[in-house]
Order: structure tokens, then sequence, then C-alpha cells
């Protein structure tokens, strides 16, 4: 009997040891959702694989004012989740001391599907995005160093980016792409577009109605199932261009007044509309299409005389922009503050 307890007691010391000398770090895959309607994502996580401890590591760099010089700004400032992460319905979010830039802050969804970003398409990998608002001085006006710094000196980031990523010393490469674990896991397509695009909704005839006339006079740009082709395109907001747009990258002025065709996902909730937050309700952009376009040497041809759109047209465009609301988006606890 005794030997025996002696032999069970080793047994179990022996095991409970080479277990601790081979257990891996324990990883739980976190995978994107895709409905199979959507083309192909330009980003795959190559060099940073996907797990749910980098998710919510990048979660809580998101949320966390640290990331700004005086920490007061956190990137959910001006992307907050109950607008579809674009700015609190205001024309242009204040960074840090309440300094103003000069564009509106766009709502954030599937960007692991965007080639390239910003409304003048400044820059083209998500790895690196992030860089933009926390070096920016109107926005969080820190520098990478000392969010590298910052984060160091954090016991509660070091041992998560230790965990996550197996580095001692926290870099700004893993910053970035922890940012991006989050960032390109806020995916919109959920809404009642996409029940209906999966089969398991039906749209009412007014939806119905809003679509086809979506589809012939505002798919060209907004393209589905993304409602953006991506292009540059100037849809006739002004004669001259204070913000060129395009061509301030490109250096070319047959590109100045040219924007980015922004993604009309959730675009019920992101009001105020256009690069520079002018127009303050969606029924004013209808009007813009309809009346207001203005001519200049950049205007896209499709648009020179405007989509001319009667009041019952509009109507059931906006229906059909109803059906693009993303209550589970909106709703989703993972993406959320906790
Ligand atoms: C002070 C407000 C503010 C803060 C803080 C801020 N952003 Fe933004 N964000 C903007 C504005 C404004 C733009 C559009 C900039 C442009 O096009 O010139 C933008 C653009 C973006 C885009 C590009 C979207 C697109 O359609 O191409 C992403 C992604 C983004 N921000 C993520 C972040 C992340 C991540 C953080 C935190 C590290 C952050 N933002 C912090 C205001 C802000
Ligand atoms: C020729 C391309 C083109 C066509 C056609 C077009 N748009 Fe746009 N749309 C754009 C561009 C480019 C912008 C951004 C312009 C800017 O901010 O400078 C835009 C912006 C918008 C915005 C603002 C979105 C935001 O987040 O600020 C809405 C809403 C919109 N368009 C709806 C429509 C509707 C509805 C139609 C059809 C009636 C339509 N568009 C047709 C190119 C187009």
């Amino acid at each position: 009997m005794k030997y025996y307890l002696i032999l069970f007691i080793s047994i179990l010391l022996f095991s409970c040891k080479k277990e601790e000398k081979i257990e891996p770090v324990k990883i739980e895959k976190w995978e994107m959702e895709k409905p199979s309607y959507f083309p192909n994502p330009v980003y795959n996580f190559v060099n940073n694989e996907q797990t749910k401890g980098r998710f919510d590591l990048g979660r809580k760099l998101f949320y966390d004012p640290l990331l700004s010089i005086d920490g007061t700004v956190s990137c959910a400032t001006c992307h907050s989740q109950g607008h579809a992460f674009a700015g609190h319905n205001v024309k242009i979010s204040p960074g840090v001391n309440g300094l103003l830039g000069t564009r509106n802050s766009p709502s954030i969804t599937n960007l692991a599907w965007y080639p390239s970003f910003m409304w003048d398409g400044g820059v083209n990998h998500i790895e690196v995005f992030s860089v933009a608002p926390i070096t920016n001085p109107v926005e969080m006006n820190e520098t990478m160093i000392n969010v590298v710094a910052k984060i160091n000196a954090n016991s509660t980031y070091k041992e998560l980016f230790k965990t996550n990523y197996g580095i001692e010393n926290v870099t700004d490469q893993a910053i970035l792409r922890a940012l991006t674990q989050y960032m390109a896991m806020i995916v919109s397509a959920d809404s009642k577009y996409d029940k209906y695009r999966k089969g398991t909704e039906t749209l009412s005839a007014e939806e119905s109605e809003g679509l086809l006339l979506f589809q012939t006079k505002c798919a060209s740009c907004h393209q589905e199932p993304l409602f953006t082709n991506f292009s540059y395109k100037n849809n006739g907001l002004d004669t001259a261009f204070i913000d060129k747009g395009r061509g301030k990258i490109t250096q070319n002025p047959n590109d100045d007044g040219k924007f980015r065709v922004p993604s009309l996902r959730n675009v019920m909730l992101t009001y105020p509309y256009m690069h520079d937050g002018r127009f303050h309700s969606i029924e004013d952009v209808l009007e813009h299409y309809n009346s207001g376009i203005k001519q200049s040497y950049t205007l896209n041809a499709e648009l020179s005389n405007g989509i001319p759109l009667t009041e019952n047209e509009k109507a059931k465009i906006i229906t059909f922009l109803n059906t693009l609301t993303d209550y589970s988006l909106l709703n989703n606890y993972e993406l959320g503050e906790h």
C-alpha cells in the first residue's frame, strides 16, 4: 500500500514537471467574419496571426488615452461604436486641447478590405496607419518613441505583450500590429441589407425600389457590397479646392478636389457628411446630387448634369440606406470598451 502511494506521488510529480516544460503558450484562434458575397480582403494578417488575446490587447489600446500626449484622447474619442466608429455627430472631432483638424472623422468598418486609407488615400497599409493619428498635432500629438516608452513603463501592457507577442520589450511595430488586430475586426456585415444578401430576410417593396434606384444612380461609385469602389472622385462640392484631397498626395492638379468614395455602410448614423462634414443630413446630400453639383475641371463626368431625383425617389433611396445600419456592430460587446 505504502509502496503504491509513493509510486503514485512520484508519477504525479514527474508528470507535472514534464508538463510544465512542454506546455506551449495557449493561443485561441479568432477569425474574421467574411460573408460569401464579400471580395477577398486586402489585409490577411500575414506576420500578425490573429488571436483573441492580441485582439483584446488591440481593443485596450484603441480605448486608451495613454496614446495621446496628455492622456485625454483615445482613438475611440473620434471613432465611437455608437456611431459606427465615426465621430460623435460633429463636423470635426476635436483632438488634444480641443484642437480642430480640417476633416470629418469617417466611420471605420471593414478596413481589412481597404486598399488605402484617409479621405485622400494618403496611407496605404493598415499596420502603419495608426502612426498618423498618434503623431498628428491636432489629433493625439504624441511621438511613437513616447508611446513605446509609456507602454514599456506599464506593467500590465508589458505582461500582455509578453503573453501575446512573446516579447520582453514592447516595440512600435508590436503596438501597431496589436491595434490592427482590433481595427481589422470591426466588420460590418450584419445589416438588413446583409441579411437580404444572405437570404435570411426580405426587403420591403419600398426598400427594394430604393435599392434599384441606388443601383442605377449611385452604385457606380458606392459599389456593393462595401458601398465604395475605393476610387477617388470629385463629386461636385466646390469650384475652387481649399482642400486638394487626392491632389495633395499625388501632386497632380488633375486630382485636385477628388476624395476617396466613402463607404455608405451605416450611413444613417455617420452624419454630418462629406470630407469636411458640410452636410448635416442625408436629405442635404441627396439635394446636393439633385441640384447642387458645382462645375469644375476635375468634376466626375457622370455628375456633370447632377443626378435628378424626385422627392419620391429620394424617400425610397433613404428607406434603402436605412437597411445599411448594422445593429449587431453597434451592440457587439467584443468591440466595446471593457
Ligand atoms: C481627433 C480625432 C481623431 C482621433 C483621436 C483618431 N482619429 Fe482616426 N480619423 C480622424 C479623421 C479626421 C480621419 C480622416 C483623416 C483624413 O482623411 O485626413 C480619420 C481616419 C481614420 C482612419 C481611415 C479611415 C478611412 O476611411 O480611410 C482610420 C483607420 C482611423 N482613423 C483609425 C484611428 C485609430 C486607430 C486611432 C487611434 C490610434 C484614431 N483613428 C484616432 C479622426 C481621429
Ligand atoms: C461619381 C461618383 C459618385 C456617385 C455617382 C455618387 N457618389 Fe456619393 N460620394 C462620392 C464621393 C467622391 C464622395 C466623397 C466626397 C467628399 O467628401 O469630398 C461621396 C459622398 C457621399 C456621401 C457622404 C458619406 C459620408 O460618410 O460622408 C453620401 C451619403 C453619398 N455620397 C451618397 C450618394 C448617393 C445616395 C448617391 C446616388 C444618388 C451618390 N452618392 C452618388 C462619389 C459619388
